[in-house]
């Protein structure tokens, strides 16, 4: 008898599991989804494990979450991985987690080149250990001209201390004469902010079910809708994702107006 085992290949195209993408109207989606990745060390400590296996599992959401999005056909997203804040965990947290965003982005490429996807990052990049900038470079520029998705990655990243690198920037520019107090606009600030080739996150989702902003994308949220999950970040899935995306799309967003 015939073997009638069938190589499962794992395609972005394939739709095969319970998440349906087609009940989501494509008219309606975001264009760029913002996530707060929180309760990693939570649910390594449900676990009796320690807080870097629960990062280990964290990134294993990441890749997930990633292809759904690339699958769906969602233009940006955005991933909190690393806050200002983040530097004063211990040092030895600080180092496995650099270590793992390292050997996520050298997994990773492949499947980002194959599948169109950019590579792009935010934040204080200058302050992540030289080896991971080196990973982050090479993989930014080898997808930077690929145009399926941008998957953006908040890294050493601080709402506020990108206010201030805008704020210094534009004060730059009027010391030399270059821009007036009339000329500084909305716009013109959101040109000078990390995110500056991108649309505002239509979508923000915080996972751990914190309420709180904890300093991410404080410009540019100004008019996202939240959802808050009490999901922690190793336990979220596609099925999760799509419910938030649909229930995105049942909202009415006013803009202030009637
Ligand atoms: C999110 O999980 C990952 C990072 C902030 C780097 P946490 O490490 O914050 O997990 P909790 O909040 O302690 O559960
Ligand atoms: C926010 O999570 C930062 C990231 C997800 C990278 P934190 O766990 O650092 O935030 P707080 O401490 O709960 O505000
Ligand atoms: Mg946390």
């Amino acid at each position: 008898m015939k073997s009638v085992k069938k190589k499962r290949k794992k395609s972005l195209n394939s739709n095969t599991s319970s998440s349906n993408y087609n009940d989501l109207d494509p008219a309606k989606l975001p264009s760029h989804v913002a996530v707060i990745m929180d309760g990693n060390g939570r649910w390594a400590k449900k676990r009796l494990l320690n807080r870097i296996q629960g990062h280990e599992k964290g990134s294993k959401t990441v890749r997930t979450i990633v292809r759904a999005c690339r699958e769906i056909g969602i233009s940006y997203l955005t991933l909190y991985a690393f806050s200002t804040e983040n530097w004063q965990r211990p040092q030895s947290e600080v180092l496995a987690l650099m270590t793992l965003l390292k050997k996520f982005l050298e997994s990773e490429k492949k499947e980002m080149l194959d599948n169109n996807i950019r590579l792009y990052a935010i934040g204080q990049i200058e302050r992540l250990p030289e080896n991971v900038r080196q990973t982050l470079h090479n993989v930014m520029a080898l997808t930077k001209n690929n145009n399926g998705m941008t998957l953006n990655l908040a890294l050493s990243y601080g709402g506020r201390a990108e206010i201030v690198k805008m704020v210094k920037e534009i004060a730059i520019k009027a010391k030399e004469g270059r821009m007036g107090p009339d000329s500084i606009t909305p716009e013109i600030i959101s040109e000078h902010l990390y995110t500056h080739q991108m649309p505002d996150p239509d979508l923000l989702i915080r996972t751990s079910g914190e309420m709180r902003i904890s300093n991410f994308l404080l410009w540019q949220i100004a008019y996202s809708e939240i959802y808050i999950t009490d999901t922690l970040w190793p336990d979220f899935g596609k099925d999760e994702f799509v419910r938030i995306l649909k229930d995105y799309q049942q909202r009415e967003r006013r803009f202030g107006k009637v």
